[in-house]
């Protein structure tokens, strides 16, 4: 057997209005790019960072926190290097925490006679996720290990639905060159929402998952809003309401938060009014003298996959 593996793992939008710490999809071609390297002597090392400045020490570094977990949780009788090249800013939005801890236990995996379920990586790569928040959630690390779209349907017992392909559709990421913790984002949502907010909520993540296995458009569309959230976390984005108005302008059908912010995310059915919304946005943030990356992707069915 190899002993090493050089995979990719892809960025992930999270919450996706209607299902906050639940749900989640992969995107397509942007991701980070991941070395391991099976070693006798036991632990974890970090042996190279290119892209961002994250920390070398396997106990501070969430790719590291989630290897530790799985080697000690499987009892595994190996070592693991690894190499971590981020694409993937930090503090974006776009599962960049969740690219690293889903990437480590999905590397280690491939080391393994008899490999591990998406479902037990899942439970591992949660263990770095909550370095990076504070807080155990599986909506970006499910996408980016199963592809797709997720949808956590319970943490006791852990529990992860594939939804339906949504490979039909086009997204939009408009990332404003801010940083926001998703720690910081988290510690401004209310402990307590009202009765009626949430009861319209779960209407709306059900009408989500039915418009997917019907394929409703207009449900579809309808079900994408966030009362719970958004309200709240608008206020950390410059301009959200502005870029918001050019979504609808330009023909988008939904947009949003992408997991914590400050990335924003919106599908259309046509790749040309993401291009248009994309442009127009760019366009609007340089006039306010904020930088922006875009891109124009799709939802990507792959999850994490070997090089
Ligand atoms: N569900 C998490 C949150 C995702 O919104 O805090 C963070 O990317």
């Amino acid at each position: 057997m190899n002993n090493e593996v050089k995979i990719f793992c892809p960025a992930t939008v999270a919450n996706v209005n209607c299902g906050f710490d639940a749900l989640g999809f992969a995107l397509e071609g942007i991701g980070d790019e991941m070395v391991f390297r099976k070693v006798p002597q036991p632990g974890v090392v970090i042996t190279k960072i290119t892209g961002e400045d994250l920390p070398m020490e396997a106990t501070k570094n969430v790719a590291g926190v989630a290897a530790i977990a799985m080697l000690e949780g499987e009892a595994l009788d190996f070592g693991i290097e690894i190499e971590i090249h981020k694409k993937i800013r930090c503090g974006s939005g776009i599962g960049s925490s969740a690219a690293s801890a889903a990437g480590a236990v999905f590397g280690i995996n491939q080391f393994l006679k008899t490999p591990i379920s998406p479902l037990e990586l899942t439970h591992y790569a949660m263990k770095g996720e909550a370095l990076a928040s504070g807080h155990e959630h599986a909506d970006n690390v499910a996408p980016c290990l199963y592809g797709g779209t997720t949808l956590i349907t319970g943490y006791d017992p852990f529990r992860i639905t594939a939804l339906p392909p949504m490979d039909h559709l086009f997204v939009g990421i408009l990332h404003p060159h801010i940083k926001i913790a998703t720690k910081d984002a988290r510690a401004i949502l209310p402990k307590e929402v009202p009765l009626k907010d949430a009861i319209t909520q779960a209407q709306k993540l059900a009408g989500f998952v039915t418009s997917l296995y019907e394929w409703d458009k207009t449900l579809f569309a309808e079900s994408l809003q966030d009362l719970l959230i958004e309200p709240h976390r608008k206020q950390l984005i410059p301009h959200f309401d502005a870029i918001k108005e050019i979504s609808i302008a330009e023909g988008c059908i939904a947009f949003g938060i992408s997991g914590s912010g400050p990335s924003l995310f919106c599908f259309a059915f046509a790749k040309a009014h993401i291009d248009n919304y994309l442009a127009t946005s760019k366009t609007y943030y340089m006039s306010k003298g904020l930088e922006v990356d875009t891109y124009s992707s799709r939802v990507s069915g792959q999850g994490c996959y070997v090089l």
